[in-house]
């Protein structure tokens, strides 16, 4: 199927959208069509792919960056993998998961990959992976954060050093357990009985549904309450915002895979159209926004609000702007709205593709769908769920970690070394170094 929908800045470099297969498969009335069971080992076709926009190179190009990034005397210990355009044309667009796979079984659970201007090495193994996560202050978000600055601004999910631990302190308080009661409760019960509501007449046709597509509206519903008490109502409507949102997520995709990152030039964007338009769609959302945190706050400074329990939720507004709102805490608006952008960016795709693969794989197994559905049906007995149902959920509670073991999302992390230093097995890293931990390969890998 085809889909409009790209992995989001914080999750680039990410699972495919999924394409159409042969097979049909009957999930109860409806029907999901898919391609993404292309198992790891699958060999991509040669095929010359006009995409040239990968930062995956072709050779000439992997063997200059070799040279003028690596030097000759590469001490690192760490093998180098050769990457063929052949092995990622088919692939390019966010499939790199695949060819990860691949490159750790030739190469081992450390290689590097001199591609193009940029040179990553990559980690399948969990104690290199816990050492760079670990040693915050060592390592940065770099990559993610020079794609994605444009969009998130100084928010909390790219920010470092001081800022991030601020805001981090600053935010994390508005997701306590009654909040998310009350969010099951008046925002994911909701959204999902509208989205039942539309999908019935389907189910009653059997129309296929493109639910990749029906998630990620879901989920931007339902963080956009939770986080702004905006609907987007994407369910149901075209608006701008919501275009714009996807523009400026599609554009933080292309930065991550643009082999020359021309867009660090400021005038280049104000000529450039692809620039242009991602400008124009930040410049909507950043818009919509600030006046929603205008709105939120003059209600505030009437009501003369203030926190006054640890679990704090304001019955007429429960969403997380309106708390920090209220807890008083100094903070310019914009990186009120930066931090709020940041959540609403890193909670959106991510919940919809744990949603769109924890259904595929369901209606792959009949016996583990027909268990789930006899475990909802026995412990809500017909009525909506609540927080407190979650604990009894437990097996369908396991096909979602389960899930999230099988597809993860973001299947890589990026960091990017500020310092020389030498990962476990004794592998050198020097300052600079652009660092990818295939979280994909950890999970998949039969060394772990
Ligand atoms: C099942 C759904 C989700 C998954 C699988 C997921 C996954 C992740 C992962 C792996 C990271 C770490 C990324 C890194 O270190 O490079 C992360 C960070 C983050 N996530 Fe999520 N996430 C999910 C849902 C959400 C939601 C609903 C929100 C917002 C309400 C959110 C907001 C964030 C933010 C703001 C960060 C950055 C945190 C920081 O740097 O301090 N995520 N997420």
């Amino acid at each position: 199927m085809q889909s409009y929908l790209a992995p989001s800045s914080f999750t680039f470099l990410s699972f495919p959208s999924q394409k159409p297969i042969n097979k049909t498969i009957p999930f109860q009335s409806f029907t999901i069509k898919s391609s993404i069971d292309k198992t790891p080992t699958t060999k991509p076709k040669p095929t010359t792919s006009s995409k040239t926009t990968s930062w995956v190179s072709p050779n000439w190009l992997t063997s200059l960056t070799k040279s003028l990034t690596l030097g000759s005397n590469d001490d690192s210990g760490i093998p180098i993998a050769s990457a063929q355009l052949e092995d990622v044309s088919e692939l390019l667009g966010g499939a790199l998961f695949l060819p990860l796979f691949k490159w750790m079984n030739e190469y081992g659970p450390i290689y590097r990959l001199a591609a193009g201007p940029r040179n990553f090495v990559v980690v399948s193994n969990p104690a290199i992976a816990k050492h760079v996560l670990r040693n915050y202050g060592k390592y940065a978000k770099g990559l993610v954060s020079e794609v994605s600055e444009f969009l998130f601004g100084s928010g909390f999910a790219i920010a470092e050093g001081s800022l991030w631990t601020v805001r981090r302190r600053a935010v994390v308080p508005s997701l306590h357990k009654k909040y998310l009661s009350v969010m099951v409760d008046r925002v994911f019960c909701k959204c999902a009985e509208r989205l039942v509501e539309k999908l019935q007449p389907f189910a009653l046709d059997g129309t296929a549904v493109n639910m990749e597509e029906k998630f990620s509206q879901l989920t931007l519903d339902v963080i956009g309450l939770s986080v702004f008490n905006y609907n987007f109502d994407s369910l149901t409507t075209d608006s701008p915002v919501i275009d714009a949102v996807y523009t400026a997520l599609k554009e933080a995709e292309l930065r991550s895979t643009d082999i020359l990152p021309y867009w660090k030039i400021s005038a280049l964007c104000k000529i450039v159209p692809r620039q242009i338009k991602a400008e124009k769609a930040v410049t909507v959302i950043r818009k919509a926004v600030e006046e929603l945190i205008v709105k939120c706050k003059e209600i505030v400074e009437k009501e003369g609000e203030r926190i006054n329990e640890e679990e704090y939720v304001n019955d007429a507004d429960p969403s997380i702007l309106r708390f920090l709102l209220a807890s008083r805490e100094e903070v310019s608006s914009l990186q009120l709205r930066d931090d709020l952008l940041s959540m609403l960016v890193a909670g959106h795709e991510t919940t919809g593709s744990v949603l769109t693969w924890t259904l595929y794989l369901l209606s792959k197994d009949p016996s583990a769908l027909l268990k789930a559905q006899q475990e909802v049906d026995r412990v809500l007995e017909g009525r909506n769920p609540t927080y407190e149902d979650i604990k009894d959920l437990k097996f369908l509670t396991r096909c979602i970690t389960e899930s999230l073991r099988l597809y993860p999302h973001p299947p890589v992390l990026i960091r990017r070394a500020q310092v020389d230093d030498v990962l476990p097995g004794d592998y050198k890293v020097k300052a600079g170094q652009d660092i990818m931990i295939s979280v994909y390969n950890i999970h998949h890998s039969s060394q772990q």
